[in-house]
């Protein structure tokens, strides 16, 4: 990607401010960004700082004769591989659906010969606006590409849709738009799973976990979204499944294990789900009555450990890459190490779920720590989608120096 570069149309969102992100990321991956401010992108960052990052004069104006003598708009326009719209405001979306050119950004936009990829990012109701989606439909049949807006909380203190994808999530998807859509998983199989399980006691009960299934379910996006042709395997959860990945839904660690080898063989084994350990030795059809004494004593047996069944598969079977996930509350990637060697897994990541770690069970956010063959990877705290989108990235460089399994 070394000799590529975008367009950054910087548009007028409280989101404008992680394009800084945005950029320092982009520079590490070697695209060079050239932007484009708003004047109400102006108001949220200035000019300075994203020249900084970026080694260029920021252009804001389109009656600029200085900028027109240095570099014309149209020129500007063409003069990279990509153009990205990041924050895409409601206004910039409406603009470039209706082809308006009365600022230099959306005179960029239409000037363009190259493909525009919008990370839109606006309130909740402003996004949910049938002018809104009119606007978004219109820009999907002339050719755009999106990234985002996620869900999530807003800087309105409303919840929904319309939070900026996170910049390394972007990132991914500016690197699969100038690698002309080729997406380096592509007829990969790969299992994910997700979630708790839930081990039935009596027809109202049953002994399950906190987890949420949010880390999993992102992960299982962002492979989906490298090419790759996801399972899912989920225990009950409130999430929908991402878009391109086929879902399995589970109740019990015995149903996904049978769910997990009906969806071998796989290149990639993701093991995500909060497997519970142990199940009630035995299941009632009937309601355990209280007042008998039948719950202050429930012997429990131990469950199928499906991560070590599929790491322990013999050649040829086994997936190339097995991913197994420890989440601990003490010496938390410590555990982490000798896991991974008892698992027989490839990369063993460590999440530390106490009090102090994020709240990682059923949150948002997630630090991890990726133990491999090689040594250990520490990643800074992030949105478990931007986990996911790095995660899938690893792994997208993994299978690609394996080679393919035949
Ligand atoms: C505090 C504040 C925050 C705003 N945040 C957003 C936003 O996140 N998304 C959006 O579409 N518009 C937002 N707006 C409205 C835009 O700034 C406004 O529509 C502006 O005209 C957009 O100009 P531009 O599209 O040329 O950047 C916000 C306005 C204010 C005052």
């Amino acid at each position: 990607m070394s000799d590529r570069s975008v367009l950054l149309i910087i548009g007028g969102g409280v989101a404008a401010y992680k394009c800084l992100e945005l950029i320092r990321l982009l520079a590490k991956r070697g695209i060079g960004a050239r932007a484009i401010l708003t004047r109400a992108g102006a108001e949220f960052v200035t000019p300075l700082s994203v020249g900084a990052l970026t080694g260029d004069k920021v252009y804001t104006e389109l009656f600029d004769l200085t900028a027109e003598a240095e570099m014309g708009h149209i020129e500007l326009s063409r003069s990279v591989d990509l153009v990205v719209v990041a924050p895409a405001t409601a206004d910039l979306l409406a603009k470039a659906a209706n082809g308006h050119a009365n600022d230099l950004a959306s005179t960029a936009i239409l000037a363009t010969d190259k493909p525009v990829l919008y990370a839109p990012a606006m309130n909740v109701r402003m996004w949910e606006h049938k002018a809104t989606q009119r606007n978004l439909r219109q820009l999907g049949d002339d050719g755009a590409l999106f990234v985002g807006p996620d869900e999530g909380d807003m800087a309105c203190g409303e919840f929904g849709h319309g939070r900026l994808a996170e910049p390394p999530v972007i990132v991914e998807a500016i690197e699969a738009a100038l690698s002309g859509g080729a997406r380096p998983l592509t007829g990969r199989r790969v299992l994910v799973t997700a979630g708790p399980t839930h081990e039935p006691l009596d027809p109202v009960r049953y002994v399950a976990n906190r987890s949420s299934g949010k880390q999993g379910y992102a992960i299982a996006g962002a492979l989906a979204r490298l090419g790759a042709d996801v399972t899912l395997v989920s225990g009950p959860v409130a999430l929908d499944a991402p878009a391109g990945v086929s879902l399995a839904r589970v109740e019990t660690a015995r149903e996904m294990l049978a769910a997990s080898e009906a969806a071998l063989p796989v290149e990639c084994a993701v093991m995500c789900a909060a497997v519970s350990d142990y199940r009630p030795e035995i299941e009632t059809s009937h309601k355990i009555k209280k007042d008998r004494g039948g719950l202050t004593n429930i012997p429990l047996t131990e469950n199928p450990d499906i991560l070590q069944t599929i790491a322990h598969l013999p050649e040829g079977e086994r997936p190339r890459l097995v991913i197994g996930f420890a989440a601990e509350t003490d010496d938390v990637v410590a555990y982490a190490r000798t896991k991974r060697e008892r698992k027989n897994c490839d990369w063993m990541v460590a999440n530390d779920v106490s009090e102090a770690g994020h709240g990682v069970m059923g949150g948002d956010v997630n630090e991890i720590t990726i133990i491999d063959g090689e040594g250990e990877e520490t990643w800074p705290a992030m949105p478990k989608e931007a986990v996911a989108a790095r995660l899938a990235a690893r792994i997208a460089d993994a299978l690609g120096q394996k080679g393919r399994q035949t």
